[in-house]
């Protein structure tokens, strides 16, 4: 590494990577004047060296050999944009050894593998940054680590996913149906041809472990999430929450309280004038409160080539600016406690329920007994005739313990006036 110069290596050359590849060019002068030195990609590892990328780089810096960056002595810092855990874990663990310092958008690995690439990172004077691993454009990892490293957060609420946001976003515009509003947002390319991970809140759930993990100092792992889906959402879910003034949103929640910290994505009714309310289309934000600076918002596009890029590039000037100043690696994990996990069952939590049954006299009273019965108060009741014999009802809850709330719906569930229990959705943000 010359004074004026640092030579980086990128293992990807996809969305991100070329993205990167496009800032470092085209700003790359204000990015010399901000860091004080040139950074300059001098290889790039990829699996096809004969692939159309669509941008003139010259053949000579593809690499299918990982050993050509993170054996380099010439190259300091490794831009790792390729994703998945295999082989990457593997090259990222390879590169912190050989003391490069690491700059990923890898969600899925930093969730998982995290502490020990940490603790590899320390060993070895390394940076590992990840701002893009988290809502890709919007900065969130650095605030929360630094901007807001004052406070004692409380809480971080997102909105993390993109394709299903554009989803329920549809639906709740459109009033479609989840199957035609999915048809199309792949069809739009904002949803994969596999949509498991986004729909059933995998994504969220990996994005909200990382983000609680340093909100609240204490490694959380995806195990510890609570994930539950949007396949469950039908058309009627969001007429209803609409004329009780709810919005419905994925979310990502991460509380610490009392007796612990609570980690869990699920679909969410938010009162419309919930500044998450108003986020819509692929857009993410994330909402979070500290105990000084009281309640902040982060908006911004959560994915992308030039909004992710973006925060690629920021991770790299910082690693050069710590490479230039000889201090890699000083900020590094965060997590020097270890807090509890609170059990989903004792989350405390407003509930929507919406059941089918039998329109006859006695059934409300039936199932507000039940409910009573396991300590659950009702805020509001819907009551619309579906057909000549059923009815739809929709109620909305007090603050309530999730496992009462399971009891008294066991219950009800077995009540002969009660079809179905169609659906139960959690209510945040009042
Ligand atoms: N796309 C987004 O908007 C976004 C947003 C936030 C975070 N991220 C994260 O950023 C990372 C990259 O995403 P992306 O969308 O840029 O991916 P992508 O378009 O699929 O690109 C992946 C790149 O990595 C290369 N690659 C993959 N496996 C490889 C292997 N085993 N050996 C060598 N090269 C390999 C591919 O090479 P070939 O080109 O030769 O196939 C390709 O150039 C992921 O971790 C993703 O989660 C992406």
């Amino acid at each position: 590494m010359s004074a004026e110069h640092l030579q980086i290596g990128l293992l990807g050359f996809g969305t991100v990577g070329r993205g990167v590849y496009r800032i470092l060019t085209g700003n790359g002068e204000s990015v010399k004047q901000k860091i004080g030195a040139g950074v300059t990609i001098k290889k790039i590892l990829v699996r096809n060296m004969d692939k159309d990328r669509g941008i003139d780089v010259g053949p000579a810096k593809f690499t299918t050999r990982v050993e050509d960056i993170i054996d380099d002595p010439e190259i300091s810092i490794v831009v790792e944009v390729m994703g998945g855990t295999e082989p990457t874990l593997d090259y990222v663990s390879r590169a912190l050894q050989n003391g490069k310092s690491v700059v990923t958008a890898n969600k899925d690995m930093i969730a998982a593998h995290g502490k020990q690439l940490f603790e590899l990172s320390e060993a070895n004077n390394a940076d590992l940054l990840f701002e893009a691993s988290v809502a890709g454009g919007i900065p969130i990892i650095r605030p929360l680590k630094q901007c807001l490293a004052a406070n004692r957060i409380s809480q971080v609420i997102g909105i993390i996913n993109g394709t299903t946001n554009y989803m329920l976003t549809k639906m709740t515009e459109e009033g479609s149906d989840f199957d035609d509003v999915l048809r199309e947002a792949q069809a739009k390319g904002y949803a994969e041809a596999d949509p498991t991970a986004d729909i059933e809140g995998y994504d969220a759930a990996r994005k909200l472990a990382i983000l609680a993990s340093i909100a609240f100092n204490s490694r959380i792992g995806l195990d510890d999430v609570y994930v539950e889906g949007i396949t469950r959402i039908t058309a009627a879910d969001i007429a209803y929450a609409k004329e009780l003034n709810y919005t419905i949103k994925l979310l990502g929640i991460a509380k610490e309280t009392a007796d612990g910290i609570e980690a869990r994505v699920h679909p969410t009714l938010i009162p419309h004038h919930h500044p998450l309310a108003a986020v819509n289309d692929v857009y993410n934000a994330i909402f979070v409160t500290g105990d000084a600076v009281g309640d902040t918002m982060f908006y911004g596009q959560g994915a992308g080539e030039l909004p992710t890029a973006s925060a690629v590039t920021a991770d790299i000037m910082d690693a050069a600016r710590d490479l230039l100043r000889s201090v890699p690696g000083i900020i590094s994990c965060t997590c020097y406690e270890e807090k509890p996990v609170k059990d989903m069952g004792a989350t405390l939590c407003k509930y929507y329920i919406r059941l089918n049954v039998a329109d006859r006299p006695g059934v409300l009273a039936s199932i507000a007994y039940a409910f009573g019965d396991k300590e659950v108060s009702l805020a509001s009741v819907l009551q619309k005739q579906t057909d000549t014999k059923n009815a739809e009802i929709v109620l909305v809850t007090h603050l309530v313990r999730e496992q009462n709330m399971q009891e008294a719906l066991e219950i009800i569930k077995h009540l002969s006036s009660v079809n179905e229990v169609s659906n139960i959705i959690r209510v945040e943000g009042e």
